[in-house]
């Protein structure tokens, strides 16, 4: 098996007062896809922040290989990054440049692709996620779920070991949504990249066809207890499969659980 494990380990994340998430400890399997379950509001953005280091969390580590992304130096966090492709929940386009160069902005910012391979790679991208013809639109000429695959393209450009995809269905008709989820299926075949999908849809997140569950220790702090409904059980993961995330302490309570599911 390919790809890049993601260790994370008893991760803390606040915002002054407001603690989002507390003693985290999951892994995202080298080569497999994971999905992250949860309401709006309860941090799992916050988390998916974190794990690319543009959020600092206050206790914990994140492993990458052997290094620990919470306290090396930038220029670590900055070669390590080009390991990931990341779709953030609005897409972050840049608004001033059309669909074409946003797509192209990792191309030209981390290569030294020529401009003509650049237009090659950019279009068959543009063509993966059904956008041809959109490329000289700016972001704000497009619609919400036009931004969502440009973004995606932008973050499978690279040719990513890791992505990190964020509502990636969030705006996008059923149809679209179907697509898209056999399409990071297919990118997790052929790449053997290591995929997490954070999203409110159990479609989505049954769509990887490695299907397994495991459990991600760690407490929400919201008042809404995401992962604390009871819904998602130990019953639920595949016959014989070891829970591949473990706590190095005692495991929490049922009512303090989160759920990964692939
Ligand atoms: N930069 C920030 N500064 C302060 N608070 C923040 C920041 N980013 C997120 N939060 C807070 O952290 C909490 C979790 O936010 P997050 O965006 O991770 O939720 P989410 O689970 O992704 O929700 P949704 O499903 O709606 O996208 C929210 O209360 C939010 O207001
Ligand atoms: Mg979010």
């Amino acid at each position: 098996m390919g790809g890049v494990e993601v260790g994370i380990k008893n991760l803390s994340k606040s915002f002054g007062s407001a603690n989002i998430w507390s003693d985290v400890t999951l892994t995202l399997p080298a080569g497999e896809i994971s999905a992250l379950l949860g309401p709006s509001g309860t941090g799992k953005s916050v988390l998916l922040k974190a794990i690319i280091g543009l959020l600092k969390p206050e206790k914990g580590s994140i492993f990458i290989h052997d290094t620990d992304l919470v306290r090396c130096s930038e220029s670590k966090l900055y070669e390590i990054r080009k390991l990931f492709g990341v779709l953030f929940q609005d897409g972050a386009l840049f608004g001033s440049m059309n669909i074409f160069d946003n797509i192209a902005f990792p191309l030209r910012e981390h290569t030294r692709t020529g401009e003509s391979e650049i237009k090659n790679i950019v279009m068959e991208k543009l063509d993966l996620v059904g956008l041809s013809g959109a490329e000289d639109k700016l972001p704000g000429e497009i619609s919400g779920g036009m931004k969502k695959r440009a973004g995606l393209a932008r973050a499978l450009v690279l040719d990513p070991e890791i992505i990190l995809v964020d509502e990636p269905d969030s705006g996008l008709d059923p149809v679209r949504t179907a697509y898209l989820n056999q399409l990071l299926v297919d990118i997790n075949t052929q790449l053997d990249a290591t995929i997490l999908i954070v999203t409110h849809h159990l479609g989505t997140a049954r769509s990887g066809r490695r299907s397994r569950s495991r459990p991600c220790w760690g407490r929400s702090t919201s008042p809404s207890r995401p992962w604390a409904t009871g819904r998602s059980t130990p019953t639920s993961r595949s016959p014989g499969s070891a829970p591949a995330l473990r706590t190095t302490s005692s495991p929490p309570s049922p009512s303090s659980r989160r759920w990964c599911r692939t």
